[in-house]
């Protein structure tokens, strides 16, 4: 996830593009830069904020009325000077800035390096630069339109070029842009908050769209370079609103980013019937001679990694453990080189998930991090680092990182079962179509919010709550309790069901609600004992329960139904309810959902 800013009009472009980036830098704050075209193509970016890239610029001037600017959020390259977008074509006189990722590019630039060209960054980006000079013929809408036609993957991308001063091209492809509409003037951006202080009037980019945009004039063409009619809507949010785009907090704005970060997750790792996780180190040999399996981490990434002891039993037999890496660092836990430890966070930075990354590398283990932020310390300490690109996460409570740790640890636990011969095909294929399915899944269950909403308005006199479950459902059970802690501060704890009756049923009263997670199919009629043991003590029961599944509303009060999905991949998407109801419990008592008391996103301490 990056931000895009483009302008073309009769005012400086400059403090537009600089201002337009400040209102992106949610979408990522790694490193920025802008290109402008006056007297000459100037470009100027740094690593750090925007405020950085202020900083840098107040040493130059630089004038001109055409420009496009950029915030990153580093997936290919760690974030440095270098690697900061715009970056250039082979010759210096094409200019681009991109969101998303090009997947084929490591293929282009081996082409490309054949031909002579000699590339400056470690980015996926600098390949469109490059490519669209390979097709210009002096003009850049048809050679944009030929280069983009090789790429795979997402993008959303702005392009200048010194040769035609008066336009630039956007296209996009599975990556938001959208088109604001202005007086003798135009402007583009990756959403909405960055222009609304200069156009109410925004287009929204359909996939496939390619734009030329024009101080006077627009064309929306398709890919055939069809002209195509796009209408304008009329936006009238607050500005304060719009950062957040028209989400009322951050954390619900990243729940409803799930689907995407879903389908984000799986780019390049489920490829038609196959799963593949291409930057896994790991041999076959090596793979082969791992005898335990660990997950370290802290808080939602170490619930994410207790999904990935399950799934590491199952499929490839091997003894595995999830850990609190406070708990870890200080044990003497007896690794060797025959141990793979997984290293889960979002930040990479948490200070004991570190501590316990260098303890087991110290004694010998393997080390595989899985990473949200590129660049940061665990993902440059591991031995192997594989991204969830689930892009920034501002909210403390941590709900879109979660999916993406889960689903990319599955994702990685298959894949090796697949090295290691215990995959059958028939059965990849179809977990293949499983992965492919969660999207919708997902939205599914984010479009009935309203049901979550309604349900948490009858819970007024709640004093506390308790999540159960058993397997995956149980993994499920401990991350809801602590979203439900995090934000709306209602004492909750999460069990395995079968625990209930040896100490926590004797708190069950009236005022105790029982979210009773029951999806998880071999041990769905287990669970629905052990809620009619909280029903029969008077606490009232929401029920998670697959759809069909419909015998467990003649003992829970209520039930919200998730999709069907495969027992091992429905963590993905049964976690979404659970981060609804703490959402919705905290918003009814007014509380500072994103920074929830005494809470960091980030704990760089002890
Ligand atoms: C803090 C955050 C949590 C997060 C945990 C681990 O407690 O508030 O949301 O799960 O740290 O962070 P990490 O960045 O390592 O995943």
């Amino acid at each position: 996830m990056c931000g895009i800013v483009g302008y073309i009009g009769d005012k400086e472009a400059l403090p537009i593009l600089i201002d337009g980036l400040k209102k992106l830098e949610y979408r990522g704050y790694d490193s920025a830069g802008i290109a402008i075209i006056g007297k000459d193509l100037t470009v100027v970016k740094t690593q750090g904020r925007i405020s950085d890239l202020e900083k840098k610029l107040s040493t130059e001037e630089i004038q001109g009325t055409i420009g496009i600017g950029h915030t990153r959020w580093a997936t290919h390259g760690i974030p440095n000077d270098i690697n900061a977008h715009p970056h250039f074509s082979e010759s210096k006189n094409i200019v681009v800035v991109h969101n998303g990722i090009i997947e084929n590019y490591i293929e282009i630039k081996k082409m490309l390096i054949k031909e002579g060209k000699v590339f400056r960054s470690e980015t996926d980006t600098e390949v469109i630069p490059y490519l669209i000079e390979e097709f210009y013929e002096g003009d850049l809408l048809k050679a944009v339109n030929k280069a983009t036609d090789l790429l795979e993957g997402s993008y959303a991308i702005a392009v200048m070029s010194k040769n035609e001063r008066d336009r630039f091209i956007v296209v996009r492809k599975d990556s938001p842009l959208v088109l604001g509409v202005g007086d003798h003037e135009n402007f583009v951006a990756s959403d909405i908050p960055a222009l609304l202080q200069y156009t109410k009037d925004i287009i929204i980019l359909e996939n496939g769209d390619i734009a030329d945009i024009h101080k006077d004039s627009y064309t929306i063409y398709d890919r055939d370079l069809k002209p195509i009619r796009r209408n304008i809507q009329r936006i009238d949010w607050k500005i304060e609103d719009a950062q957040k785009g028209g989400f009322k907090h951050f954390m619900l704005k990243e729940i409803f980013e799930e689907p995407n970060v879903i389908k984000e997750a799986m780019r390049g790792r489920i490829k038609g019937d196959s799963i593949e996780i291409p930057e896994l180190k790991l041999t076959k040999e090596e793979l082969s001679s791992i005898n335990q399996v660990y997950f370290v981490a802290c808080g939602t990434a170490y619930h994410a990694g207790l999904v990935g002891r399950y799934l590491v039993e199952k499929y490839l037999k091997i003894p595995s453990t999830a850990e609190v890496a406070s708990e870890f660092r200080y044990r003497d836990p007896v690794i060797d080189k025959h141990t793979l430890l997984f290293v889960v966070s979002q930040s990479g930075e948490t200070a004991d998930t570190l501590a316990a990354l260098r303890l087991g590398k110290a004694k010998g283990a393997k080390t595989i991090g899985i990473v949200n932020v590129v660049g940061s310390s665990v993902s440059r300490e591991v031995d192997n680092v594989i991204y969830i690109h689930a892009g920034p996460e501002i909210a403390v409570a941590s709900t879109k990182a979660y999916v993406a740790q889960v689903e990319v640890i599955a994702l990685i636990v298959l894949y090796m079962a697949k090295i290691l011969g215990c995959l059958e095909t028939e059965e990849e294929k179809h977990l293949a179509k499983e992965f492919n399915a969660l999207y919708d899944r997902a939205n599914n269950i984010i479009q009935r919010c309203g049901e979550i909403a309604d349900f948490v308005s009858t819970t007024k006199n709640i004093e506390e709550t308790f999540y159960i479950g058993r397997n995956l459902d149980f993994a499920l059970s401990l991350e809801g309790a602590l979203k439900l802690k995090e934000i709306s501060y209602i004492h909750a704890e999460g069990y395995p069901a079968g625990e209930l009756k040896h100490g926590p049923l004797a708190l069950i009263t009236p005022n105790s609600l029982v979210i009773a997670i029951n999806t998880y199919k071999p041990l769905r009629e287990k669970t629905l004992s052990n809620i009619k043991e909280v029903k029969a003590r008077g606490g009232k029961v929401l029920a998670i329960a697959e759809e069909g599944n419909s015998n467990i509303e003649e003992v829970a009060d209520r039930v919200f139904y998730v999709p069907k999905t495969r027992d091992d991949l429905a963590p993905i998407v049964n976690i979404i309810p659970l981060q609804l109801i703490a959402y919705y419990m905290a918003e009814t008592r007014g509380l500072d959902i994103d920074k929830p008391r005494n809470l960091a996103k980030s704990v760089t301490v002890e």
